[in-house]
């Protein structure tokens, strides 16, 4: 490669870095956040040089300024709007941290009570997408019913798509906060056969969707407690976690201006992977996996060791935590708690899980590669543990999600520096060539 190509770091001053190339000097500013990394402006680079950045994955990259949640990977650091998971974990609930992920700041009594009340009426959804749900086949997976279903919303709630009017994003984001566990429990109960439970505005949130996830119209459903604050819990630490696949996902749909419903439909999307929300029901399946074939986790722990081979210890490992997961710590706290009260027949399992823990941990493999059990790991365990089906573990996720997603979407809506997301690329297909005529 020819020295000309390169481009040179020069100098870096406080607030611009000097770039030498083709022998031109080049200043783009640095960009100062409140906290984390500075970030290089190239947003000038293509027209100054014609060349492009290459990043793929992201590794470098900032899509985006963002004030809703922080990350520190190397110190296992996660903040909403400035607040430390864990206390909002101890002392929060999820739709009063929906409201602080989405206001900017907590909610006082009467705000809380008035979101609170929002919320729960309007918790139906127009019976025309009960048919749609019908239509699925009667094995679906409830995540392909839930993309589904929240994309059709955009063909019932025509009078909150206009995404230049403030009003109808914020009817919008209410609309999807309030309608996700309707549809969350609608996807299961269809998957079931089993007839569907109507929401009841006069139970909180999590009780709400307990009620129609487990409740039939034969017999009252009384709510355990325990269930309730695991799921909330759950709920809270799945809320946001910045610019992850998902995520970006939605500002990329939105960014084009895309109507709320089809970008959260295409957040749910990115979400289903396996290395994404999708981890935790692929720990649940790992697990059950390797206890029907009788093999020892050391021969597990060794094959996610061989490079020959692509199976991968689900729950282990994270893009930004380097340390440890701040989620996963929170979590696995309750997820003892649980298990210790636990004496179903699934005890085996969460052994299992106890003994991969405990292994992974001290193994030099993962440890060199900073590879710690993630959020998705135990949030799986506690999930199976208080009985929700393996199906719906990630339609859990999306549910907890689903107000990260819309607090980003608004958040790109409001800001005037917004326009469509745009990657270019390295081409490596053949050059011009003219097609064959006889
Ligand atoms: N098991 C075995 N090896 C692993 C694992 C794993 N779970 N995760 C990463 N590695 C190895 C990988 O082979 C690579 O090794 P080497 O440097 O020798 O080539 C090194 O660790 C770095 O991996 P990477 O794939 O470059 O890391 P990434 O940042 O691109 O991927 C990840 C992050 C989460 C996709 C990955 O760790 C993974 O696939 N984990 C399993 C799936 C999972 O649990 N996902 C849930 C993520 S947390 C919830 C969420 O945010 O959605």
């Amino acid at each position: 490669m020819q020295r000309s190509h390169y481009i040179g770091i020069k100098q870096i001053m406080t607030n611009s870095i000097s770039l030498s190339y083709k022998n031109q000097d080049l200043d783009f500013a640095v960009m100062q956040g409140t906290l984390g990394s500075e970030c290089i402006d190239i947003r000038k680079l293509y027209s100054q040089t014609k060349t492009l950045a290459f990043d793929p994955g992201f590794m470098s990259t900032a899509s985006c300024k963002s004030a809703i949640t922080y990350i520190d990977g190397d110190k296992g650091i996660l903040l909403y709007r400035g607040y430390p998971i864990e206390q909002l974990a101890k002392h929060s609930s999820y739709l009063e941290v929906s409201y602080l992920l989405m206001h900017g700041q907590l909610p006082d009594d009467g705000q809380l009570d008035d979101f609170q009340s929002i919320i729960s009426t309007h918790s139906l959804i127009n019976t025309g997408l009960l048919k749609f749900i019908e239509g699925f086949r009667y094995d679906a997976h409830p995540m392909a019913i839930m993309i589904g279903t929240v994309g059709a919303l955009s063909a019932f709630y025509h009078d909150s798509t206009d995404i230049s009017n403030p009003r109808h994003r914020e009817i919008s984001a209410h609309r999807l906060i309030s309608k996700m566990p309707t549809i969350a429990a609608l996807c299961y109960k269809h998957f079931l056969g089993q007839p569907f439970m109507y929401p009841s505005n006069d139970l909180p949130y999590v009780p709400n969707l307990l009620q129609m996830l487990f409740g039939v119209p034969t017999e009252k459903y009384v709510v355990d407690e325990d269930t309730v604050k695991a799921l909330d819990l759950i709920l809270i630490l799945h809320a946001d976690h910045e610019q992850n696949a998902s995520t970006s996902t939605v500002r990329l749909a939105g960014s084009s201006g895309a109507n709320p419903f089809a970008c959260i439909a295409a957040g749910i999307s990115s979400l289903w992977g396996p290395s994404h929300g999708g981890a935790n029901e692929a720990v649940i399946k790992m697990l059950s996996h390797i206890l029907q074939t009788g093999k020892s986790i050391d021969y597990y722990i060794n094959k996610a060791k061989d490079k020959k081979d692509n199976f991968r210890l689900m729950g282990f490992g994270h893009r930004v935590y380097k340390n440890f997961d701040p989620r996963a710590k929170i979590i696995r706290e309750h997820c003892y708690k649980i298990l210790d009260k636990l004496d179903t027949k699934d005890k085996p399992l969460f052994d299992l899980a106890i003994e991969l823990e405990q292994k992974v941990l001290q193994d030099d493999y993962f440890k060199q590669r900073k590879l710690y059990p993630n959020v998705d790991f135990y949030s799986g365990i506690i999930l199976k543990a208080i009985g929700i089906p393996l199906n719906m573990f990630t339609v859990i996720f999306a549910m907890g999600r689903n107000v990260g997603w819309i607090s980003h979407w608004l958040e790109m809506l409001s800001k005037d520096e917004h326009r469509i997301g745009r990657p270019r690329q390295l081409y490596i297909g053949e050059k011009a060539r003219d097609y064959p005529t006889k």
